[in-house]
């Protein structure tokens, strides 16, 4: 909404939530304290907030001034009832339509932009479709075109991805809406890059992206094992097959697994769909990209205590990267907090580091205070670093987990010095310059490097 506001600077926007702490955050004086943490993003809000982008928890109001409506709240997977731990819970979709329905005033565009199932416009349109016939008063009758454009930026890139994105993607069968949707984007997007497509095609769509990006990685992660086994190397693997045009070298980088809000939770919903239609094989088939992901986790934390002597109890290992992945805050769904918590349970004294995500985030996401101790730290337990050149001493190992700049030129000769011998790097996301690092002393491993 802010990039929306930036290039469109008649067009008044307003973004609304039930939760004031949050808005007050976004009316904060700080930028650097915004309640996301998005590279540019402090930038465009700067320019268009108290002009032409508003923040609120005024929610009726803005309903019914608004001529077009984006529902963009979140729809998690579902932990209890019908389809729990795979279907997506749309108890928010519900809750804004019932909204809109209400207090929308004249033609309203409704613009799903939430990631949902297949058929939600249907849902969105009959709990709108009913209001409308309620209306007795034919002054105020209401009504509703119902679009889907969903979003495909990534996190971390998001300003630069909604400026300039592949394409834009909008669904539904009002030409009128459609133009109107369209036009906006035109202000910025090249008209050939909106896609225009019936509405359940662009639900589908939006599944069907993130579950094939998703597959990539399990693809590489799986040959990363494979080349561990046989003396490959997954970075020239993945160069060679990259350069193939029809491959493409994007989203082949080996890791400790995806993360994030999306992946997971859009195959689950992906393969909930396909049972639902009892289409169980390609259920089956889009499920296996989950396991291997887990597995991957499993692998990586299971590994370091392998080399660790097969016992982390009273070893210190140094985390480095607790978010998803870089130039986020975010934490949802990050391998890093698998791989923290079995290191956890088998006893090891963790250093936690991320230069973006805080110590709270962090307690929550373990469901776990940090030691009191930073001198003699609890065994089973952790403690948040803040500054990053304090954290080596003593330490046995260090994982790599998420891929942020700071991580890529350390200076392995002096970290070594600092460290207790025999000491480990694993690096899990392949910034670590192995033959530095080996130079240095430290006993290494890289995600699929044949010769660890
Ligand atoms: C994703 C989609 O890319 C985006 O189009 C959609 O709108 C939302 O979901 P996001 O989750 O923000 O975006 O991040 P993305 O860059 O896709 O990374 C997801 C996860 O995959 C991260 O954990 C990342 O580290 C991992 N990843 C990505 C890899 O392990 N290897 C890669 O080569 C690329």
């Amino acid at each position: 909404m802010a990039v929306i506001a930036d290039n469109c600077p008649e067009i008044e926007v307003i973004v609304v939530d039930n939760n004031e702490e949050r808005i007050a955050e976004w009316n904060g004086p700080n930028l650097d304290k915004l309640p996301i943490y998005e590279p540019g993003l402090n930038e465009v809000v700067a320019r268009r907030r108290n002009k032409n982008l508003f923040f609120s928890t005024k929610v009726d109001e803005a309903i019914s001034k608004a001529d077009m409506i984006f529902i963009s709240v979140n729809t998690p997977t579902k932990k209890s009832g019908l389809g729990a731990g795979y279907a997506s819970d749309l108890k928010w979709v519900e809750a804004s339509a019932r909204k809109i329905a209400k207090f929308s005033k004249g033609h309203t565009i409704v613009v799903e932009k939430s990631t949902v199932p297949v058929k939600t416009a249907e849902l969105i349109g009959n709990i709108l479709g009913s209001y409308n016939s309620d209306s007795k008063d034919n002054l105020n009758k209401k009504s509703f075109s119902i679009l889907s454009s969903p979003e495909f930026l990534a996190e971390g890139t998001a300003i630069k991805d909604l400026e300039n994105p592949d394409r834009v993607l909008i669904g539904g069968d009002d030409a009128e809406s459609i133009e109107q949707l369209s036009l906006i984007y035109q202000r910025w997007i090249k008209k050939d890059k909106i896609l225009l497509t019936n509405i359940w095609s662009s639900e589908l769509s939006k599944l069907t992206a993130n579950a094939f990006l998703a597959q990539r990685i399990s693809s590489i992660n799986s040959i990363s094992a494979l080349c561990e086994m046989t003396g490959a190397e997954v970075d020239e693997v993945a160069l060679a097959i990259g350069s193939d045009k029809r491959i493409g070298e994007k989203f082949l980088d080996a890791s400790p697994g995806f993360g994030g809000s999306c992946f997971q939770k859009d195959i689950l919903n992906l393969v909930y769909l396909c049972r639902h239609f009892g289409l169980f094989t390609v259920a089956d088939y889009w499920e296996q990209v989950i396991f291997l992901n887990d597995w991957n986790r499993k692998r990586i934390s299971t590994l370091i205590i392998n080399k660790l002597f097969g016992s982390l109890s009273l070893k210190r290992i140094l985390i480095l990267g607790y978010s998803f992945k870089s130039n986020t805050n975010d934490i949802r769904e990050s391998s890093a907090k698998y791989i923290v918590k079995d290191l956890l349970e088998n006893n090891a004294k963790l250093f936690i580091h991320d230069p973006q995500v805080s110590k709270k985030q962090i307690e929550e996401s373990l469901n776990q205070e940090e030691s009191k101790e930073l001198s003699d730290i609890d065994e089973g337990n952790w403690v948040f670093c803040e500054n990053l050149a304090d954290c080596f001493n003593l330490v046995d190992a260090i994982v790599i987990l998420t891929e942020w700049d700071e991580y890529k030129n350390l200076d392995w000769e002096k970290i070594s010095n600092s460290m207790r011998k025999p000491s480990w790097l694993f690096d899990t996301r392949l910034i670590a310059d192995k033959v530095e690092v080996r130079d240095s002393g430290i006993n290494y491993w890289g995600i699929g490097q044949g010769l660890n």
